[in-house]
């Protein structure tokens, strides 16, 4: 029997983005550019690449300008076509009428409070998550390469990839099992461990496609790492009783939760980019001297 398609997708955007202040003090951290697309489009386009229909946003206060970008810019475009200039760059920036959900999380309970505020629209089937701060950068895309292999496999797929040893304790980390190509069985899960305790070097980074009966767990989850309902804790507790599989991305990522990690996918992505490639490896060239 196939398994059910993955047609949702839940983007947690409610955090305040303290890291990043002042810069997302009246703005989004989703926002924030890399080149000239915000973090959140590149996170949607990977979605619709992997085939995704219905794109459910878990928001809160002072994140109204990521409907916005999401939006039809009415008078944007009517003066853009006024003056005979091309809209076409807007085009992705637009989702489909009612393929967009907006919920919010109205307080800041952990990322797992965040995706079971998302149950009602999720109801009875698979779901994709996009940690947006996570930047995926490849072809095909992580989620892409991650439906790829649900449809052989079902079950629950999670991203993957390894750290150096001694970072292993700000993220989700996996006790691996039998390896075929990209696809690790997952065996453990713990989340934020201490180096010492950790089961592996190989961290959750920010793409999922869970079944639905993850939150009918999240409904009775305790607090877990940092006082903060995980998600990942969740997750531990399907272990065993359902297919449960980690996809090692062939592509980069860049931790765009640190500023640094946030330069360099700048960085990265302008320097292949056609229209700036060579004048930006100049400046850089010059500033390195
Ligand atoms: C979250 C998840 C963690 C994952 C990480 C990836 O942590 O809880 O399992 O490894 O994202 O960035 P956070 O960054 O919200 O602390």
């Amino acid at each position: 029997m196939p398994h059910k398609p993955v047609r949702k997708a839940i983007f947690p955007v409610a955090g305040l983005g303290t890291r990043f202040l002042p810069a997302t003090k009246a703005i989004p951290k989703e926002m924030l550019p890399i080149v000239d697309s915000p973090l959140i489009q590149y996170a949607v386009d990977e979605a619709r690449e992997a085939g995704i229909e219905q794109m459910i946003f878990v928001t809160g206060r002072c994140k109204s300008a990521i409907e916005d970008h999401f939006d039809i810019a009415f008078e944007l475009e009517h003066t853009m076509l006024a003056r005979g200039r091309d809209t076409s760059v807007l085009a992705s920036s637009r989702l489909t009428p009612g393929n967009c959900v907006y919920v919010r999380q109205q307080e800041p309970l952990g990322l797992g409070h965040a995706i079971w505020c998302a149950r009602d629209i999720i109801g009875d089937e698979p779901f994709a998550i996009f940690l947006p701060d996570e930047f995926m950068h490849g072809s095909p895309g992580c989620m892409k390469q991650m439906v790829d292999a649900y449809q052989n496999i079902g079950g629950n797929v999670i991203s993957v990839l390894e750290v150096p040893r001694h970072a292993v304790s700000s993220y989700g980390v996996i006790a691996p099992g039998e390896s075929r190509g990209a696809i690790t069985e997952v065996l453990g899960l713990v989340e934020k461990p201490k180096v010492e305790d950790a089961p592996s070097n190989l961290i959750v980074s920010g793409r999922y496609i869970l079944q639905p009966e993850v939150m009918h767990i999240l409904e009775g989850q305790e607090k877990g790492a940092g006082g903060e309902i995980q998600l990942t804790d969740a997750m531990a507790q399907m272990l065993g009783k359902q297919p449960f599989h980690a996809v090692t991305f062939d592509g980069n990522r860049y931790d765009c939760g640190s500023k640094v990690g946030y330069i360099e996918a700048n960085l990265a992505v302008a320097l292949q980019r056609a229209d700036m490639a060579e004048e930006v490896r100049a400046i850089a060239v010059n500033l390195l001297k």
